[in-house]
């Protein structure tokens, strides 16, 4: 078991005015080799829930094991890593050496770390771009950028919040393809958060469907598309059928 997730609360400011209950009574199970998307109404604990797997906040109540650690093990050990809506890139250093970042805590040396953060930008095709700053690139390439620095440590576990959320449908439909094959070509195991029921749909192999707030999982939604998926996948009947099924759930989920 990759993750397991055991009767997690979240209640922020406690007792004041502006307690908010943010997660409720949270229990699911991911296998490795699963794509699991998080969808559900805006302020629901979508986020919360990424963070507290990633151990960027204690949930109130409740266990969260990664391979069997404690999440703050699994941090220390750098199981897991985090991509975030907006790229996070250093600015002031060249692609290539935003890459090699995570890889400078390891005792690689340096040829081999430059050889690695160039085959993963070559993954993501950010290859020919390595000596450009991220200023220099559009916002779609500087996340497949923060995508490779993320893969560059070989994470057991992707934690992935929105990260195509301020992206163009059609340049959305693109990085789904890759961050498929990447899935599709690495071992890891990706928790993805998304506002989009087609990105959602195509991307997983279970769906959760989170209720409005206090966030608690309504219901799960098993994608039995057959993989690998690519433009094809989109025009299938068994894709629009799963996409009726989640928007229903999510209609219910913000009532
Ligand atoms: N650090 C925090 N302090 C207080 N309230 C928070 C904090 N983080 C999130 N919340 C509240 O918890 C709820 C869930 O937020 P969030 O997880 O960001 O939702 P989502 O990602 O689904 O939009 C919201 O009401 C939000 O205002
Ligand atoms: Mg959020």
């Amino acid at each position: 078991m990759m993750l397991a997730i055991k009767a997690v609360n979240k209640v922020f400011n406690a007792g004041q005015a502006s307690e908010t209950v943010a997660l409720k009574d949270i229990n699911f199970t991911l296998e490795s080799d699963e794509f699991v998307s998080i969808i559900g109404p805006s302020g629901c604990g979508k986020s919360t829930l990424l963070r507290v797997v990633g151990d960027l906040v204690r949930p109130t109540t409740g266990d969260v094991l990664v391979g069997g650690k404690s999440a703050e093990q699994a941090r220390l050990d750098h199981d897991y890593s985090m991509v975030f809506q907006a790229p996070v890139l250093l600015e002031w250093r060249k692609v290539l050496a935003n890459v090699m970042l995570p890889l400078e805590i390891y005792k690689l040396d340096k040829t081999e770390r430059t050889a690695r953060a160039r085959s993963l930008l070559k993954m993501v095709e950010i290859d020919g771009f390595e000596n450009h700053y991220p200023w220099q690139l559009s916002g779609g390439m500087q996340q497949r950028v923060a995508i490779a620095r993320a893969l560059a440590t070989q994470p057991q576990l992707l934690l992935m919040d929105e990260p195509f959320g301020a992206l163009d449908e059609m340049t959305r439909e693109r990085m789904n393809d890759q961050l498929h094959n990447i899935w599709r070509q690495t071992d890891t195991t990706v928790l993805f958060v998304t506002h989009s029921i087609a990105e959602a749909v195509f991307l997983s192999t279970k769906i959760i469907i989170m209720s409005a707030r206090p966030g608690q999982i309504m219901h799960v939604v098993d994608v039995d598309l057959p993989l690998p998926r690519d433009s094809q996948t989109r025009e299938s009947v068994r894709f629009f059928e799963i996409g009726r099924e989640v928007r229903e759930w999510l209609r219910r989920a913000e009532e």
